[in-house]
């Protein structure tokens, strides 16, 4: 079986992309959601790189990724832009070894918000920058209105999202 990896682009301690993410897990087998908060860098910087190396933690994130077939990564939209969290995330992982850190892997982007457009312009933004770091998108998914959507136990409400969703995941 293919491993997937599942992970939201928020710091947020009550992120609903995180919940997206755990929504979304319940449609298909063997996802491992991480929370990249356990992953946390200092804002990347030449200075800081050139002092100390790169933060222990994303070493350890990005040898856990070169374990994984797929990633799913939910990003939250922030002023029409993925976040900083997960940029800097990304710009961090990308000094390690050559740019290509995401080699031959399938990426589903996500992304919720509690209006209406779901964070569609800011995943919109990642995807183009996506094969940047050799990763291939296979799959797009923008779920606005999230509160109206999702339950407090993480269950998307309505047959027409899962089937969609589903229909998203299926190429992994
Ligand atoms: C700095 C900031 C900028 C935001 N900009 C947008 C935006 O451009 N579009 C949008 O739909 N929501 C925007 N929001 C609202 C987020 O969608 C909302 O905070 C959401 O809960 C973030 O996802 P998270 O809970 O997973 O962190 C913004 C929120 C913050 C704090």
């Amino acid at each position: 079986m293919k491993k997937i990896l599942a992970f939201s682009g928020s710091n947020s301690s009550a992120s609903i992309n995180q919940r997206f993410v755990h929504a979304v897990a319940k449609l298909i087998d063997g996802v491992d959601i991480i929370d990249l908060r356990d992953y946390d860098a200092p804002i990347y910087s030449q200075d800081i790189e050139a002092a100390t190396g790169l933060p222990e933690n994303i070493l350890k994130l990005y040898d856990l990724i070169q374990g994984y077939d797929s990633i799913i990564i939910s990003c939250p939209e922030h002023n029409g832009l993925p976040t900083a969290f997960l940029k800097n995330t990304l710009d961090w992982l990308s000094r390690n070894k050559g740019q290509k850190f995401l080699q031959d892997t399938k990426v589903v982007l996500l992304s919720t918000s509690p209006g209406g457009n779901g964070g569609a312009s800011g995943l919109a933004k990642l995807q183009a920058v996506i094969p940047y770091w050799g990763a291939t998108v296979v799959g797009t998914y923008s779920l606005g209105s999230f509160f109206d959507k999702v339950d407090v136990d993480n269950q998307l409400n309505s047959k027409e999202d899962q089937d969609a969703l589903k229909a998203v995941l299926e190429v992994l």
